[in-house]
């Protein structure tokens, strides 16, 4: 063993004690899981919790590679619990490579993927929102999204409803999340998938127009979309995820908008840029004149049109919903369209078939997700119910 390899994993095993476990005892972490912060062809951010305090510390090494290496990361208390969030981030990995990593030598391994530098191979992904009613619809969607295999999923808010109508904070629905999430979103092949999220209203006391620290939880326990509470994750130059939020703890009019119009800007020649954020501008149930609609269709949707933008996931109305292409606010082959409308865990509601919306293609009381393929010249969307049958999809051609 090389000597630089022996001192990586002492620092590794001493890094890695966790106090209070009784001996003998293989640490597996009652929540899991992994996110990117930055480059997902090279990085990987991978989140747990303790019982009580710990240092942070785990081994990882590409699967099948010899020597374990040591990374060093930071906890903090998840406050009103007496869990801990740890944080570890692996930088320098190679691209579509599969690691595997462990807290301690000779104990559980977990395995993860980078991702492609590009799409010689199609990405595929998954998405929905609003995902914690009944633990069981959780549990269900869970499990057919780590059956489809995909390279990750985004959730778009409205994640463990841990803020309700009283906006006493119900903490302990986090851990029922994150138990579910890392029994069932495993791939077949044994790797964890990445989650990524936005905020949604009931992330924050208070729904909307809140200060961050009315969303403590949200930003303690995940790093990404981070500190801004939005941002822009790039995927070689094939992909780019623009997370954002709308106006939970940001405001959608000002800065928000200001910093989208500046990433779309620089993004033109990147084939698939796809944007996530929890309350829709084209609600399939509500209202389309409520004022975060309004606000987005005034400030985010004229980006789209201006920067060729042509898939939106929304959330937030717990129905299925397709819109038409839109552009300019009017139906137009050439424009967006907005899929939703947050239904992965939740009670339905039934858009009025009496009342129909100028704007939907599609929509009904469907719970379900959507698995995004992406090639180089064209995006698939098929939309899966809770039986995991496909009842829609959409296909796009590049321009
Ligand atoms: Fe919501």
């Amino acid at each position: 063993m090389r000597l630089t390899h022996l001192i990586s994993l002492i620092a590794g095993l001493a890094a890695v004690s966790v106090p209070g476990r009784s001996i003998g005892a293989p640490f597996d972490p009652p929540a899991l899981y992994l996110q990117w912060q930055r480059d997902p062809t090279t990085t990987m951010t991978i989140h747990w919790h303790t019982v009580g305090e710990a240092k942070s510390g785990l081994l990882h090494r590409p699967v099948g590679g010899a020597a374990w290496q040591a990374a060093a990361g930071t906890a903090q208390p998840f406050v009103g619990t007496d869990r801990w969030v740890h944080t570890v981030e692996l930088t320098q990995l190679r691209p579509a490579t599969d690691y595997e990593f462990c807290f301690s030598p000779g104990e559980k391994v977990f395995k993860f993927r980078t991702m492609p530098q590009d799409l010689r191979q199609p990405v595929r992904f998954v998405t929905g929102g609003d995902v914690y009613h009944e633990y069981k619809w959780m549990d269900l969607m869970y499990g057919l999204a780590g059956r489809l295999d995909p390279a990750f999923v985004v959730l778009g808010g409205d994640l463990a409803y841990a803020h309700g109508g009283t906006n006493e904070e119900r903490i302990t629905r986090w851990f029922d999340y994150f138990a579910a999430w890392k029994t069932n979103a495993i791939a077949p092949d044994g790797r964890i998938i990445p989650m990524l999220v936005t905020i949604g209203n009931h992330e924050v006391k208070g729904s909307a127009g809140q200060p961050p620290e009315n969303a403590r939880s949200f930003y303690t326990l995940f790093a990404a979309p981070g500190a801004q509470g939005y941002a822009c994750l790039d995927f070689g130059k094939y992909l780019s995820l623009v997370l954002l939020d709308s106006n939970h703890t940001h405001p959608i009019v000002g800065a928000q908008t200001d910093w989208l119009k500046g990433q779309l800007a620089a993004r033109t020649s990147i084939p698939h840029v796809i944007p996530f954020y929890h309350t829709p501008a084209y609600p399939g149930y509500r209202s389309e004149t409520g004022s975060h609609a309004e606000q987005i269709r005034a400030n985010w949707c004229p980006l789209f049109d201006q920067y060729g933008v042509k898939l939106v996931f929304e959330n937030h109305d717990h129905c299925f919903k397709r819109t038409h292409p839109i552009r300019g606010g009017n139906l137009d082959p050439t424009g967006t369209v907005y899929l939703g409308d947050g239904a992965w865990g939740v009670n339905l509601r039934t858009p009025d078939p009496g009342k129909p919306k100028w704007y939907i293609a599609q929509s009904g009381p469907i719970r379900h997700l959507y698995l995004v393929t992406l090639y180089p010249e064209a995006r698939h969307v098929l939309a899966f119910n809770e039986a995991g049958q496909i009842f829609d999809e959409v296909y796009q051609q590049l321009d």
